[in-house]
């Protein structure tokens, strides 16, 4: 079992199939082209498909992640040379005050505690000019969608270039309050031909409106936006996703 839920060269392959990118990613081009965005830093880029796509000229486009097995395979992606890319997390974002905006894609700042958030948000803003933005979109806790991380309801077997893989989720853990925010831990099981379980143990916290605005405003961020999708759909109770974006107040 490993705590790094993205360790594993031969699954991180499959991470591109399982995520191609939809709405989410013309979501955030859209941001970059709307605030004409020049310098851009994609934190917790993983497999860098979005972050690659987001290179044009003028653009200057840098891809932060700690693992090292989906740094490597952002790096041999196609167009991978114009874009930098560093291995670590927000701590690695030197505070230049020059950045037009920070994505954070993905779902990747479920990740991060409370305490790793807020001190995130304040590595983002020391690294955004003053009016840069920072965009992410993160589970809306009334949804409760961990109730659906069942081995029951997630298990199937698919071929894959490792040959058959059979897979599940199952929750093992939660620590929510009344209105679902806090953490929940589940195990990723990868089932090979040759019977080993590859487990992978990822724990991700749930955040409503309230608690993510907090976070932000203490950072310094202000003009918080925050909708319940990707089209600025209003949050309500059956928003599953909320889509984020504030400004840096400098
Ligand atoms: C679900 S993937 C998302 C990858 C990519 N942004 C995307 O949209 O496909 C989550 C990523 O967050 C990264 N991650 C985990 N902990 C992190 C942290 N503390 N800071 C930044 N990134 C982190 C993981 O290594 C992983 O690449």
């Amino acid at each position: 079992m490993t705590h790094d839920p993205y360790g594993d060269a031969d699954l991180v392959e499959l991470y591109d199939i399982d995520n191609p990118g939809g709405v989410d990613h013309e979501f955030y081009r859209a941001l970059a082209d709307e605030i004409d965005a020049r310098r851009i830093l994609d934190l917790g880029c993983g497999t860098g498909l979005l972050t690659r796509s987001l290179v044009a000229p003028g653009r200057e486009v840098t891809g932060v992640d700690p693992s090292t097995t989906m740094l490597d395979h952002a790096r041999r992606g196609p167009g991978a040379e114009a874009v930098t890319w560093v291995l670590g997390d927000a701590d690695a974002i030197a505070p230049t005050a020059d950045l037009d905006l920070v994505l954070c894609t993905g779902n990747a700042i479920m990740h991060l505690d409370p305490d790793a958030l807020q001190a995130a948000f304040r590595r983002v803003a020391a690294a955004l000019r003053p009016g840069g933005v920072l965009a992410f979109e993160t589970r809306h806790p009334a949804a409760a969608e961990w109730r659906t991380w069942t081995r029951e309801a997630t298990e199937g077997t698919r071929e894959t270039h490792l040959g058959p893989l059979r897979e599940w989720i199952e929750v093992i853990r939660t620590d929510l309050d009344a209105a679902g925010e806090g953490v929940v831990v589940f195990d990723a099981h990868n089932v090979l031909a040759d019977g080993t379980d590859r487990v992978f143990t990822s724990e991700l916290w749930f955040r409503g409106v309230g608690t993510v605005s907090t976070a932000l405003t203490a950072a310094g961020f202000e003009d918080v936006r925050i909708d319940g999708g990707w089209s600025g759909e209003p949050v309500g109770d059956n928003t599953r996703l909320l889509v984020v974006r504030a400004v840096h107040g400098g």
